[in-house]
């Protein structure tokens, strides 16, 4: 027998950033964070997983090619899950015996993956889901949070749709830093993002061991976990709440500007906003100037790519915007893939 299990996962994209660790192995974060989960069909994770005795080991195929397996975030992963449905198993003889079988877990990501896309967010959401779903685990997504976690700490967030923190947090075993709903995605809907990619090319410094050189090297970064990110939390989940779009943008471009600023006072410096980057940011500039109002929201990841957040009512003033900005930035002529997103549950 072949048992097997599928699932989608979104992408999210943060408006109050995660970045730095305070311990790397369990992935727990020094700030909390909150994200927007984004129901673009196009940006997502599907994963199937299934387990069989005709496996002979476990194994991950990502787009086809085989992938490493070996990595202690997969492997926390398996374990937690594993260690989840053998509980079950022990409690209720007559489950079939799946903790003990190879898993084979087979991915498709139709995005480019680590292009600052969140491509490791769905991944490690999808792996979690998939497993869970064949194990038949009771878990709550905030439980399952918690094992994405350990695969990608933006891969918690994943696990909901809507509006969704990642609470960073106190205790050392990690029992406590997991991600809940602000809102589901029915509470605004008229919430749009904007994606442009600027460039599809793997990023050049990871999130991973970018975050961990702004750790060990940046004043402006302790700043920012002790004072910036903690009032960036309560503006934004109140801007969530009521609704407040000038609110919620203000937040999310400071916040994007104070993680890119901690980038740049990590040591060697990390840059992952370019020429194309700034660019988006003056076009929304512009889009907002022209509108007398803030309409328009850029945040950037780990990469040069923009997604902007708009309400569907100013579609027509923030598209038309970008469309006559970036004619003349090259960047975004050559390729350049846009594609809007609502909210998901
Ligand atoms: C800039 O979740 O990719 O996108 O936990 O090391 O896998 P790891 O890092 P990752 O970092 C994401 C950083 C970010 C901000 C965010 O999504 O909150």
């Amino acid at each position: 027998t072949v048992y097997r299990a599928s699932t989608t996962a979104p992408v999210n994209i943060a408006v109050v950033k995660y970045w730095g660790k305070r311990d790397a192995k369990l992935n727990l974060p020094t700030n909390s964070s909150i994200s927007v989960t984004l129901s673009q069909a196009d940006l997502r994770t599907l994963t199937t997983a299934s387990c069989s005795t005709i496996f002979t080991s476990d194994s991950l195929t990502l787009n086809g090619e085989d992938s490493d397996i070996s990595g202690a975030r997969t492997q926390a992963c398996f374990r937690e899950l594993r260690a989840r449905r053998a509980a079950l198993e022990e409690k209720d003889a007559s489950l079939p015996k799946l903790a003990a079988l190879p898993l084979k877990i087979v991915s498709e990501n139709n995005f480019p993956t680590a292009a600052g896309l969140a491509s490791s967010a769905a991944g490690f959401a999808a792996l979690v889901q998939a497993i869970a779903n064949l194990y038949q685990l009771p878990d709550s997504p905030s439980e399952l949070s918690k094992f994405a976690r350990q695969g990608s700490g933006s891969a918690c967030r994943s696990l909901f749709g809507g509006y969704v923190a990642w609470r960073m947090g106190e205790k050392e075993d990690g029992s406590d830093s997991l991600a809940d709903l602000v809102a589901p995605a029915s509470h605004w809907p008229s919430m749009r993002a904007l994606i442009l990619v600027a460039s599809a090319a793997k990023k050049g410094v990871s999130s991973s061991s970018g975050m961990q050189q702004t750790v060990a090297s940046s004043g402006l970064f302790q700043e920012r976990i002790k004072t910036i990110v903690p009032a960036n939390m309560d503006l934004m989940e109140d801007a969530i709440k009521n609704h407040d779009f000038e609110k919620f943008a203000e937040v999310t471009m400071r916040d994007s500007n104070s993680f890119h600023a901690c980038c740049a006072d990590t040591y060697p410096p990390i840059y992952y906003m370019n020429d194309t980057s700034r660019a988006a940011v003056r076009a929304v500039e512009a889009i907002n100037a022209k509108a007398g109002k803030t309409i328009a929201a850029y945040t950037f990841d780990a990469g040069p790519n923009c997604v902007v957040y708009y309400l569907d009512e100013n579609k027509d003033a923030v598209l038309g915007g970008f469309a006559d900005a970036l004619k003349a930035v090259s960047g975004f002529e050559q390729g350049a893939v846009a594609a809007v997103a609502g909210v998901i549950d």
